[in-house]
């Protein structure tokens, strides 16, 4: 369920203005897809022309890509500890993101700090990431922007947890889809060895109470839904970029 459409200039002007907001001697955490790549190649600029930073990964992906451009990394348990430096800002992609006031609250209402990551089934980590970091900075393209979170929501599972969690899905007026494998039979499996189901839940009215349901699912390891984690969406436009603050 990669995520489609999205111009690529626009993610590349949200990914390099997040990517202007790290500092040096900042650990930063790595997002996953092709929003955040372009945060971390720009990065990797920095870190060529002299940016002291460390990353940490959110996925093998992330981590091959910041390897391949030269960004120092270090482990998720060496960065957050008694004696570990901490994260001072993470910088991620998402799937749906909400920015504008939501129906019930009206047109001028403050939007919802909501958003629906996993498309790259790598939000289990990212969520460990994003959640540690003093900072979460969003990146975007104007196709994510929402009033009301209404796309599938993937939830990670336990290979031996999927019958049940599939009944608790339904039980919660949601209907799971196995997420399949693309050039490879059988179903896809993430970076921890366990599986996604995509829910349809159609309009989610209330992303908390759902995202609660959700994480006390025995079987589930974690869910896309990301409620009060962001403190800043940059929305790449055709010609700048957009920053929407909590
Ligand atoms: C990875 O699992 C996801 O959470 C991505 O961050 C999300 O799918 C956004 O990806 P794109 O930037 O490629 O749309």
């Amino acid at each position: 369920m990669k995520t489609s459409g999205g111009s690529d200039a626009a993610k590349r002007r949200a990914g390099e203005s997040a990517a202007a907001a790290v500092d040096d001697g900042d650990v930063v955490g790595l997002g996953t897809g092709s929003t955040a790549a372009h945060a971390i190649r720009r990065i990797g600029e920095r870190v060529d022309a002299g940016l002291d930073v460390r990353g940490v990964p959110t996925s093998f992906a992330s981590r091959e890509l910041a390897a391949d451009r030269g960004i120092p990394l270090v482990d998720l348990d060496r960065a957050v500890g008694p004696d570990a430096p901490g994260i001072d800002l993470a910088i991620d992609g998402a799937d749906q993101v909400v920015t504008a006031g939501s129906a019930s609250g009206g047109e001028h209402a403050a939007p919802a700090n909501a958003a629906i990551k996993g498309g790259g089934a790598a939000h289990a980590r990212e969520k460990l990431v994003d959640s540690a970091a003093d900072r979460f900075l969003v990146v975007a393209d104007p196709s994510k922007e929402t009033a009301a979170l209404d796309r599938p929501v993937p939830v990670e599972v336990l290979p031996a947890g999927r019958s049940v969690v599939a009944q608790a899905v339904r039980a919660a007026d949601g209907e799971p889809t196995l997420r399949r494998a693309e050039r490879k039979d059988g179903p896809v499996v993430t970076d921890n060895g366990n599986l996604v189901f995509d829910c349809a839940f159609g309009e989610i009215a209330d992303p908390a109470a759902l995202s609660t349901t959700l994480s006390e699912t025995p079987g589930v390891v974690d869910h896309g839904l990301f409620v009060d984690l962001a403190d800043e969406i940059h929305v790449g436009t055709a010609t700048d970029v957009r920053v929407v603050t909590w």
